[in-house]
Parts: C-alpha cells; sequence; structure tokens
C-alpha cells in the first residue's frame, strides 16, 4: 500500500502552459527566436481555473508548475512585474481551494532574453546572481501559499549536449565540453544557493534537486559495454544527484576534470554553499531507458559525449513513434537506486508516454489505451519499488496530463489525458475533451494506487 498523503498530479512547464508571451506584463525569453506553439500554448494563463477543475476531477493532490523568470522580472534582473507575481499567486489560491498541492519550479529553460544576449546566459556568474535575486523575489511572494519548490528542470541536462540552449548560452565552436561544464557548474551554485535561502528563511517548505532520469544499459554483457554503461551513466544521469547529495563533487568527476584538464571557475565560497545545501527530496523525470555500446563509442569520447555515442537500440524494450524505449522494470530500479545513492526520498514528477492523436469527428473520445497501460505498468513497478525494495517515494506526477506543445514547440506528440484541440477555430480553440484515460487516472489516484484494472 502506498502511505496516506501520497501526491498525485500533473506536471508543466510555463512556456508549454501558460501561452500569454506579450500579456500581463512578460518580458521577452530565449522562446521569442524559437519556432513552436509558444505564443498561446494551450493558453493557461486565461483557463487555469478550469484545468484545475479538470485536475481536481481527475483525483489529484498535487501540481508542478513553473514560475517564469520573465513574467516576474522582465529583464531578469531588477525591475520586478508584479502582475506576474499575481498571476502564480492566484493560480496557487486556485489550486489550493481546489484541494491541490501546489509545487513551483523556478527554471525550465526559458532564459530570459536580455540575459542571453548580454552575458551569454548561465555561462556567466553574473547570471548565476541575477537568478538568485529572481528565486527570492518569487519564493518571499509565494512561500505563504507554496510549500514545494523546485529550482531546475532537469538539472542533469546542463552537463551534456545542448547544455548551452537550456542554459540560455551560446553553442561553442569545436570543443564545448569546458563551456558545458562551466555551465553545470553554475547552475549547481545557483541551485544550492536557492536551496539555502530556502531553508533559512521559510524552514515549512520542501525543496529538491530535479534531473531527467534515464538509465544506461550495455548492450551486452561484455565488460567493456558495462564499462561503457556505467560511465556514460554517471555522467548523463548520477553527478548532479551524487553532488546534491554529498555536498560535493563525487571523485569520478573530479578526477575526469583533472585527466581532461579541464580548471573550471570555482570558488571556495561556492564550494561552500555547495556543502551547506540539504535537499529534501530528489526529484526525478523518467519517460525510458537508453542502451549503449562501446564500440559505438570512438577513442577520446568526452565525457559528456558518451551517451549520445554509443547509443543502440534495445531489442527487448517496445518503443514510442520517437524511439523512446518503454520500460517499467527500468522505473522501479531508478527509484530505488536514487533512493538508496541519494539517502533522499524519491519523487517522480514527470512520467509518461508521447503519442500522435487526433479527436475523432464523430464526438466520441480520443481511445488512449497505449497510455492507460504505460502508466499503470509504471505506477505498479513504483509500487514494487515502495513495497518490496522499500523505497520512499513521495509522489508521482504525469507529464502534460492535460495535453501541451511538446518540448520541441510542436502539437502532434501529445501526453495527456486530456485532448487539447490546437486546430479548431472560433469558440472550440483549444476546448479540452477526456480521454478514455482520464477515468482510468481517476480511479487509481482516487484508491491512491490501489484500483489500476
Ligand atoms: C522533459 C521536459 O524532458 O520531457 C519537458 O522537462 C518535455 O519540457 C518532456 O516536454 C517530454 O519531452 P518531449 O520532447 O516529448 O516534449
Amino acid at each position: 500500500m502506498l502511505p496516506k498523503g501520497f501526491l498525485w498530479g500533473n506536471s508543466v512547464s510555463s512556456m508549454q502552459y501558460d501561452g500569454a508571451q506579450h500579456e500581463g506584463g512578460k518580458g521577452p525569453s530565449v522562446y521569442e527566436n524559437y519556432e513552436g506553439a509558444w505564443e498561446e500554448a494551450v493558453d493557461g494563463y486565461h483557463r487555469f481555473h478550469e484545468d484545475n477543475e479538470l485536475m481536481a476531477e481527475m483525483g489529484m493532490n498535487c501540481y508542478r508548475f513553473q514560475t517564469s523568470w520573465s513574467r516576474i522580472m522582465p529583464e531578469g534582473e531588477g525591475r520586478v512585474n508584479q502582475e506576474g507575481l499575481v498571476y502564480y499567486e492566484a493560480l496557487a489560491d486556485d489550486l489550493i481551494a481546489q484541494g491541490i498541492e501546489p509545487m513551483a519550479c523556478l527554471y525550465h529553460f526559458d532564459m530570459p532574453l536580455a540575459l542571453a544576449e548580454e552575458y551569454d546566459g548561465f555561462a556567466s556568474k553574473h547570471v548565476v546572481d541575477a537568478f538568485v535575486e529572481f528565486a527570492k523575489v518569487a519564493i518571499d511572494a509565494l512561500a505563504p501559499k507554496v510549500k514545494w519548490w523546485i529550482t531546475f528542470n532537469e538539472q542533469n541536462l546542463y552537463g551534456i549536449p545542448g547544455a548551452c540552449r537550456i542554459a540560455g548560452a551560446a553553442d561553442p565552436v569545436g570543443n564545448d565540453e569546458p563551456k558545458i561544464l562551466q555551465i553545470a557548474h553554475n547552475v549547481m551554485v545557483a541551485h544550492a544557493r536557492v536551496v539555502n535561502y530556502l531553508h533559512e528563511n521559510y524552514p515549512d517548505c520542501k525543496i529538491g534537486v530535479m534531473c531527467a532520469f534515464t538509465p544506461v544499459y550495455p548492450a551486452t554483457s561484455d565488460p567493456a559495454d558495462v564499462l561503457a554503461a556505467t560511465e556514460a551513466e554517471r555522467f548523463s544521469d548520477w553527478v548532479v544527484l551524487d553532488t546534491a547529495a554529498r555536498g560535493a563533487y563525487p571523485v569520478y568527476y573530479t578526477a575526469y576534470l583533472r585527466r581532461q584538464g579541464i580548471e573550471l571557475e570555482m570558488t571556495a565560497a561556492e564550494m561552500a554553499d555547495i556543502a551547506r545545501m540539504r535537499n529534501d527530496f530528489a526529484a526525478f523525470s523518467y519517460y525510458r531507458s537508453d542502451c549503449v555500446s562501446a564500440a559505438k563509442i570512438p577513442e577520446g569520447t568526452p565525457a559528456v559525449h558518451l551517451g549520445e555515442a554509443g547509443m543502440v537500440k534495445n531489442e527487448h524494450c517496445e518503443a514510442n513513434e520517437w524511439g523512446w524505449q518503454i520500460d517499467p522494470a527500468g522505473f522501479r530500479r531508478s527509484l530505488s537506486e536514487i533512493y538508496e545513492r541519494c539517502g533522499l526520498p524519491a519523487f517522480p514528477i514527470e512520467n509518461g508516454i508521447g503519442w500522435r492523436e487526433e479527436l475523432p469527428a464523430d464526438g466520441t473520445m480520443v481511445e488512449d489505451d497505449y497510455r492507460i497501460s504505460y502508466h499503470r505498468d509504471h505506477i505498479q513497478a513504483m509500487k514494487d519499488a515502495v513495497e518490496k525494495d522499500g523505497v520512499q517515494v513521495m509522489g508521482y506526477l504525469g507529464w502534460g496530463l492535460i495535453d501541451i506543445p511538446a518540448s520541441s514547440g510542436t502539437i502532434v506528440k501529445r501526453y495527456g489525458a486530456v485532448y487539447v484541440d490546437y486546430d479548431a477555430e472560433g469558440e472550440k480553440h483549444l476546448a479540452r475533451y477526456p480521454k478514455k484515460s482520464f477515468a482510468w487516472f481517476k480511479k487509481a489516484f482516487e484508491s491512491n494506487g490501489e484500483d489500476l484494472a
């Protein structure tokens, strides 16, 4: 049995949910320059009350949203946009009134444009300071209502390819490893400072580290494959969790920096902040597992590129259209390893399966049996982690359970139990329609995970 008070819910980011990119005093973020459905997303800015009602009806008692930096501080630093704070306060009030615990995430890849252009995003220490100032403003305004906090969405992604884009920094030409690792360090410092601030000022609030956890399997039992998988997993999945749990970088990491001759700009004061931080839980997103073959990895591949260089298909797992390998057993193993290795309660705050879907023209609902089976198997695997492996798990949040655009900004890949009609014109534009999985989630959540039939 899952414990009483277990948190069940949904998770989104602001650029994928809020829309209203040029309303309410919001400043520009780097998403101004990215193609995609960002302008209106699913118009959560105007429709959150209706969506919160749907989530309450689905039996949810927790919702993770993002407080967009450029909505609260339009230039990224200095001036505060009160209208932005009022919006997030109203959202939190509405959730609480409907019996849903709000959880706020402070950064999900949408760097304020001014900080990206003038300072190169999180490649710069100036932006670390600006982020901490923004976090303090958001926390001071919302902590009386919001007890659950996350600093960075998927913090481990700042240590692998793609880091520059999500950190609001320019991609370097040539060897990008030193820049990526500097960004990862700067982000860790920002995380530690915000964790310390919250604990010192709001002791009844909880804050966690958050990573995208994708277990990496060896393609065979060849020891070379096993070692490659271990190394890829360390650098893509573990380094942030290990550091957050111990308050210091793990030895495999510092040894690697030495071996590569990479000298990061890190000060004693920064390392003291990292040593002092106490995370209350280890949050993570889980969608799939990966698999690597040592033979595919060229000699001398930098650690940040290992996972992508060695990637092969795992013949034992089915995958969705985008090749994301479905692996509930990997979910059980991830929960248990994170809990044991970090000594922190585990909290999966994103899980789900992306699928191409269309609203049937005859007015019937989307029959998303594949989604029911994905979540059933993953919730069962989580129950096994709790009941058989003794793991402490705080809750389970699905990703985008009311449809939102995918991270690429396209609207073909959906995760929801509620269909959002992007295509309709007029009054029906962005209307919400429960899919078949809606009733299944309601039963699963309201029975605290007992009824998964
Ligand atoms: C997570 C991100 O990595 O995965 C989300 O936090 C993203 O922003 C989600 O939407 C699913 O990925 P995608 O690419 O299918 O939208």
